[in-house]
């Protein structure tokens, strides 16, 4: 079939040979917006998820995929002529998920291994084409269409490039989206349902945006998105662009950490909350149930007082930038063992080369659903334990992760 003929009634038979029609239909009348393809059959597989967006090669018109791999992405055109192929042998085999976008619809399709197929309508999430100029521009892990929101808060220029006053942020920014789009991955989320994700201590929003961009303009999943700030002002600027834009989504909130009691969440994540805020972020992110949480600590003042200097440190701790250095590195390291204790695996990860920032470290905990009393989880609260009497500490706010 080529790209202008009508749907056969053989290929309407199915979910998949219905979806490959309307695929078919939007690039012949020119409603295609993009086609997305995600979970792959295998987590053994190193690609994860492929975009494909309408653009002119040479006068003609072809789809463009960029193929989203664990740790680099790659780009392939396909003639128009070659694209129903090549997503019929895609789908089923390599990915059981895919959303097509159109100006007039949204079809999701659903091919789960041990379920019938489902195709699904939903109204459309964008109502114009996007251009179909070769070289739209990327920033990293995003695709052009965060160009709005970069560039309303005053990242970018209209064109896309990054101001240079901002570059810092800028490179931060893309580097934890990068972070964090590979640890949704590893959630396994399901197509079309909710994400509801929290970011705590938000600040002026650039990584509650991020986050957002992910999940509902890249992953085309429907993601709740809700910053939480101390400071009003820094809300009502962040809401400002998220109304301008029409972002339904995407909201954010006055108000502090310890006070916060909304109901369940699928993600939290804090990242440069003062002190003892990441603690609270950290309960509030196991209490609230979250599958990930994802913080990036700083200023550690809570443990340094009370750090009792054990013999065999004592020559060393009596500097006190080893002192410092020791109750940031332990502090995080009982974190990441309470978090262990609560259920959750971790990891942790450097967020940004030192020379930006030695606040670099990002501490990600999965949801395990191990038993409270596992092996794996009674160990982590017995470490714990043991290290804090090592260091002689009293009690410490990351403890909260351990109660009820
Ligand atoms: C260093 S900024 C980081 C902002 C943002 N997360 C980022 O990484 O760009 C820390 C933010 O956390 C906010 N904050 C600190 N403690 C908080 C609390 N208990 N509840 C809510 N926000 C808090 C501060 O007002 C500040 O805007």
């Amino acid at each position: 079939m080529t790209d202008s003929q009508p749907p056969t009634a053989a290929s309407t038979t199915t979910a998949v040979g219905r979806f490959l029609d309307h695929v078919d239909a939007s690039l012949a009348d020119g409603s295609f917006v993009r086609v997305l393809l995600s979970h792959p059959t295998s987590t053994a597989l190193e690609l994860l998820r492929v975009e494909g967006r309408l653009i002119q090669l040479r006068g003609a018109p072809n789809l463009s995929l960029t193929l989203r791999e664990a740790r680099r992405d790659t780009t392939r055109n396909l003639a128009l002529a070659e694209v129903r192929g090549w997503l019929a042998g895609e789908l089923g085999t390599r990915f059981t998920a895919s959303v097509l976008e159109t100006v007039r619809k949204d079809w999701q399709l659903s091919l789960p291994p041990d379920k019938p197929a489902r195709l699904v309508a939903h109204p459309p999430r964008s109502v114009t084409t996007p251009g179909r100029a070769h070289d739209r521009t990327r920033h990293g892990p995003f695709d052009a269409s965060a160009q709005d929101w970069l560039e309303a808060l005053g990242l970018t220029d209209s064109e896309g490039r990054p101001l240079p006053k901002r570059a810092d942020k800028y490179r931060q920014i893309l580097r934890y989206a990068e972070i964090l789009g590979h640890l949704f991955a590893d959630l396994h989320l399901t197509p079309g349902a909710p994400v509801r994700l929290a970011d705590m201590g938000c600040g002026r929003g650039y990584l509650t945006f991020a986050a957002w961009q992910l999940l509902n303009r890249q992953l085309a999943l429907p993601g709740q998105v809700v910053g939480i700030e101390l400071r009003p002002e820094l809300v009502t600027e962040a809401q400002a662009v998220v109304d301008r834009l029409g972002l339904g989504s995407l909201s954010f909130k006055a108000g502090s950490i310890a006070d916060d009691a909304s109901g369940p969440l699928d993600v939290l994540i804090a990242l440069h909350a003062c002190n003892t805020a990441t603690d609270q972020a950290l309960r509030r992110g196991v209490q609230r149930g979250a599958r990930l949480i994802l913080v990036a600590p700083c200023c550690h003042q809570e443990l340094r007082p009370t750090l009792v200097h054990p013999e065999l440190f004592a020559p060393i701790l009596e500097h006190g930038l080893f002192a410092e250095r020791l109750s940031e590195w332990l502090t995080d390291g009982l974190r990441t063992l309470a978090l262990e204790a609560a259920g959750y695996r971790t990891k942790v990860i450097e967020f940004v080369g030192s020379e930006h920032t030695p606040k670099n470290l990002l501490l990600a905990g999965l949801r395990s659903g191990e038993d409270a009393t596992s092996p794996r989880r009674t160990q982590a609260r017995g470490q714990l334990e043991a290290l804090k009497t090592y260091f002689g500490l009293g009690p410490l706010a990351l403890e909260s992760l351990l109660e009820p």
